[in-house]
């Protein structure tokens, strides 16, 4: 049975895209069928942070919308030679598609239906999941809908203070299972410091915590950072994360 896992943060800019990105691509390096849809209709990102990899003009906006069946947005991604398999499907591509959206609304449902449909079509293992910072549609039926919830957190005052909300929120949603990952921890900054302050604020356990890595923000979103430093220690963190996400059979 195909896994639902879905990103969320309290605030934006936790690095949620990007660890979304680079978890998709080495989940289908290990093999896996994996699916990344960017739910952020507002702010996307998951098509930049690929190289700006479009549908052949279909996006999720476009199945919100009825101009297309969702499968129709899913682009095959590139993997490791021997891997399994990359698809992505894009937010939207232009302003016009959100501004359709906010103009004619669409059937939430719709959202579910989609992801349920991917699986099908596309016969994936694991359907991940990005999302919009905070709360609001997507990001609930994307939280309501998966098997493991991903909580992207730097170890800041500012996002910790949201810690009380997103549990809140995922014990409404009844999503079972967590993974808190604390990114962006400044130079000079014990790791467990970090984890500490984290623990304390979710308490939960914290199951990775990424250090602020220079050569990330340096790739810009120009290219995958898988691609572009595949032997970088921060790898291993991103790769050290995934059995934590996935249900054995
Ligand atoms: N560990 C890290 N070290 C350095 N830079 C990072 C790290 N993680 C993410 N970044 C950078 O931080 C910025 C924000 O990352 P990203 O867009 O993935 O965050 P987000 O949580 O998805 O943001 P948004 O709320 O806007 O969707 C990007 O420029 C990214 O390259
Ligand atoms: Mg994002």
């Amino acid at each position: 049975m195909a896994q639902i896992i879905a990103m969320h943060s309290h605030r934006g800019g936790t690095g949620r895209s990007t660890i979304a990105a680079n978890l998709a691509r080495l989940m289908a390096d290990e093999g896996h069928r994996v699916a990344l849809v960017d739910t952020d209709i507002q702010s996307p990102a998951a098509h930049v942070l690929f190289g700006d990899a479009q549908a052949p003009g279909h996006t999720l906006a476009d199945y919100l919308i009825g101009r297309c069946e969702v499968e129709d947005a899913a682009v095959a991604m590139p993997t490791a030679p021997g891997g399994g398999d990359l698809f992505l499907v894009p937010a939207r591509a232009e302003a016009s598609g959100i501004h359709e959206i906010i103009a004619q609304g669409y059937d939430v449902g719709l959202l579910r239906e989609g992801f349920d449909r991917l699986i099908d079509a596309l016969r994936l293992d694991i359907l991940l999941l990005d999302t919009h910072a905070g709360i609001n549609n997507e990001t609930v039926t994307a939280v309501a809908s998966a098997d493991t919830l991903v909580v992207v957190t730097r170890s800041c005052r500012l996002d910790l203070t949201g810690a009380g909300e997103t549990i809140e929120f995922a014990n409404q949603l009844s999503c079972p299972r967590r993974a808190l990952v604390v990114n962006m921890v400044p130079p000079g900054v014990p790791d467990e410091a970090s984890r500490e302050r984290a623990e304390r604020a979710y308490g939960s356990t914290v199951e990775a915590v990424l250090p602020y890595t220079p050569e990330l923000a340096m790739v810009a979103g120009a290219r995958l950072f898988a691609d572009a430093h595949p032997e970088h220690p921060l790898m291993e963190r991103f790769r050290k994360i995934i059995p934590s996400l996935i249900r054995r059979r």
